[in-house]
Parts: C-alpha cells; sequence; structure tokens
C-alpha cells in the first residue's frame, strides 16, 4: 500500500480526503492520509486563516488545497476578469424568467421570497458567486501557495500554467481531477503530475463514465503518470478494487461528511446517514454543471416539465443560494440539500476520521490477503 506516490508526498498511505472542513483535513493528514482543503466557498482571506489554523493543526504533515478551474465557463466566455462588481454583471445575465421561477419554487413552499435584502456581505461570495470564476478563483491559489502545501489540486480543468509553473517551482505536486480520458491526457500535457479519475458515482461535479471503466482506460492512457481512483470508495474493498484498476491511491470525498470532525448542521447529517444510494442524483439545479448530490425538491423542480432549464456555471448558483438562504430562514428543509455520492449509503454512522482511515487500511490488507491466499491455494 505504501508506494511511491507515498513516498514523493510524505505520507503514510495512499488516502486523500476532499474535505471543506479543515479539522477533517488536518485530522486525515495527522492519521497518515493527506487532507486536502476545498477552497471553493472561501474568500481569500477566509482561506489564510483556514490554512494557518491547519499549519498549526497539521502536526508538520503534509496536506494539500482544491480550487475549481472551470476550462468552460460564462465569465470567461463573457470577459469578466475582475473580481469588482463581478456579482451585479452575473446577476444582470439572469433573465427575469428564471427568478420567477426560483419565486414559484419558494411560494410553492410557503417560503416568502421578498425583495433581495442587502447582504451583509456584498463580496462576489456573499452574493452567490463561489471561487470558480477566473477572478474569484486565481486568489485562492496565491493564498494556497503562500503556505507549505504538498498538494494542489484542481477540478472542471487544470490550474492556469503559472499556477503549474509556480507550484512546481516550490515542489508542490499538481493534481487535476478529469472524467473522461482525454482530459487526463490534455492536463498531463499542461503538466499536471496526478490525475484523479473521479467516475459517475462520485459526490459533487461529476461526468457520465463509471469509476469501474474510467480508471483503467485513464492509467492506460497516461502511463506513468500516476492516478488517483475517485467516485464511490468508501471501504477497503473498494480502496482494493480502485489499486487492482490501476490507481496509485484513492480520492475521497463523500465519506468525510459524516466524521466526527464535520462541521455539517444537524439537519445535513441526518439527511446523510438517512440516505441511500437512490436519494442521489446527478443535476444541473446547483450549480449549472452536472454534479451528484441528494435529491430534494429543488433538485425535482428543475426536472419539472414547466421548468425553465437550469442555467449556466456560475449564474445557476447564484439562483441556488438566493433560494437556500430564503429557505434557511424559515427553517424550511426540503429544498436543501448538498453534494454527495452513491457512497452515501455506507455513510450510516458517525466515526472519526482517524477510525475511517484505519477502517479503511485494515479491510483492505484483509482482501488482499485473502485473494492472495485465494490464489496460491488454487
Ligand atoms: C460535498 C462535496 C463537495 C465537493 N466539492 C468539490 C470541490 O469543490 N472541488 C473538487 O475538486 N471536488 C469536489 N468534490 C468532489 C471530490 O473531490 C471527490 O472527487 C468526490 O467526492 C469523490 O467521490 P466520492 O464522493 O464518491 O468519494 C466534492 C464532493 C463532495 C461530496
Amino acid at each position: 500500500m505504501h508506494n511511491e506516490l507515498c513516498e514523493s508526498l510524505g505520507i503514510e498511505f495512499p488516502i486523500f480526503a476532499f474535505t471543506h472542513c479543515r479539522d477533517v483535513a488536518a485530522a486525515v493528514s495527522r492519521a497518515g492520509g493527506m487532507g486536502v482543503l476545498g477552497a471553493l466557498a472561501f474568500s481569500p482571506e477566509q482561506l489564510e486563516i483556514e490554512l494557518s489554523w491547519i499549519d498549526e493543526h497539521v502536526d508538520g504533515k503534509p496536506y494539500g488545497v482544491d480550487v475549481v478551474m472551470p476550462v468552460k465557463s460564462l465569465d470567461r466566455d463573457a470577459g469578466l476578469h475582475d473580481a469588482k462588481d463581478l456579482a451585479e454583471q452575473l446577476r444582470a445575465m439572469i433573465s427575469p424568467d428564471h427568478w420567477d421561477y426560483v419565486g414559484k419554487i419558494l411560494a410553492d413552499h410557503g417560503i416568502p421570497d421578498e425583495a433581495e435584502e442587502e447582504p451583509d456581505d456584498d463580496s462576489p461570495l456573499g452574493r452567490g458567486v463561489l471561487g470558480w470564476t477566473e477572478a474569484t478563483g486565481t486568489p485562492l491559489i496565491d493564498i494556497a501557495l503562500g503556505h507549505p502545501i504538498k498538494l494542489l489540486a484542481s477540478a472542471l480543468g487544470p490550474p492556469p500554467a503559472e499556477a503549474i509553473d509556480q507550484a512546481h517551482a516550490q515542489g508542490v505536486t499538481v493534481a487535476a481531477l478529469v472524467g473522461r480520458v482525454e482530459q487526463a491526457v490534455r492536463d498531463v500535457q499542461q503538466g499536471v503530475d496526478v490525475v484523479i479519475a473521479q467516475g459517475y458515482e462520485a459526490g459533487g461535479h461529476t461526468g457520465d463514465v463509471g469509476t469501474m471503466v474510467l480508471v483503467p482506460d485513464v492509467v492506460d492512457a497516461i502511463a506513468p503518470t500516476p492516478v488517483l481512483a475517485a467516485g464511490g470508495i468508501g471501504t477497503g474493498r473498494q480502496m482494493a478494487a480502485a489499486m487492482a484498476l490501476g490507481a496509485a491511491g484513492v480520492w475521497t470525498g463523500s465519506i468525510w461528511l459524516t466524521v466526527a470532525e464535520s462541521d455539517m448542521t444537524p439537519v445535513a447529517m441526518e439527511k446523510l446517514l438517512a440516505a441511500r444510494s437512490s436519494d442521489t442524483v446527478r443535476s444541473r439545479a446547483m450549480t449549472g454543471k452536472p454534479a451528484r448530490q441528494l435529491r430534494t425538491d429543488w433538485t425535482e423542480a428543475w426536472e419539472a416539465p414547466e421548468s425553465p432549464g437550469t442555467l449556466p456555471m456560475p449564474l445557476q448558483f447564484i439562483l441556488h443560494s438566493h433560494a437556500m438562504r430564503r429557505a434557511a430562514r424559515v427553517g424550511n428543509t426540503d429544498l436543501v440539500g448538498m453534494p454527495v455520492g452513491q457512497i452515501v449509503s455506507r455513510m450510516d454512522k458517525v466515526r472519526t476520521a482517524k477510525q475511517v482511515i484505519y477502517d479503511l487500511v485494515e479491510e483492505y490488507l484483509e482482501v488482499t490477503e485473502r485473494m492472495h491466499r485465494r490464489v496460491s491455494e488454487g
């Protein structure tokens, strides 16, 4: 299990944990895996605080940061390169029909949709624009590279060329998530060191090819570049399967949502612990790009015949965050979902992050030994 990739990154087990929660990231790294903090929902100032906290709580163990750098997004197409007035310019692109439809969804749930009040936080983040625009994502990379990170990962596209060069100059390994073989080939050509092949089962933005098919295809296409398998991995058996497909390690996301260190609200935690695999859906309703998440009245509404259709990233999330703020205000939970993968059915009890790592490792060793025995006993 301890392989070349572990050696180069200074970790004990090739288990990578994507999380938005600094406590989880630090706990995974301390337990011998690699905690990777998702930077998407932080302002640069807040990311600086989170990473300084991790630096103090990780006992010198390696950790990483993940950003989202869409190859295709509306802000790029429209030439919006500046964070100033970004939220306003994006809002101006949303048609009245879409606002009306959000109003109708809210009304159907008895949620008042008064005129938009002034948000407490007038930054792009406060206005529903996360770090997935060029203007909001690039500063997050600068902050991340100001900390002693070992890994810089990027979703929906590789980091910009300058960021890859800077990361390499600082000895930081660069990884990128892909859902197709062609994306893996492109990313390696652009200087990415580790490819994360993420299958259909996964929580969050995901493609339409299953992990079982995607991983060996990516492994073969970009050998000898190391590949991490992602999507549907939550047990040692699944980890063993991923390694058998040729992966150098596993990249996991969903299973960290229900660990003891997670900052999930009690309502979200309850929903996750109760959910089965078939309670997730791959939908554009949250961000505008297909993302696996819990099926909710919100995802259903955007599938309904009267739906005007989802908007492209990053506009759809502006509608989503508008609606979720209003739902939260009146305590409505029917519309509230979250990204999570099909592995959610296995997430039925709360364990510490350290226990999750140990359970993965223990079952992995058990199952690989059992398979060896079967082969040698003929
Ligand atoms: C709540 C949640 C949020 C996610 N957000 C991101 C993100 O911001 N950036 C990213 O690279 N991947 C994100 N992902 C995907 C994970 O990095 C990972 O690839 C995926 O969870 C693996 O599949 P699994 O959910 O079956 O473990 C997210 C996943 C979840 C569950």
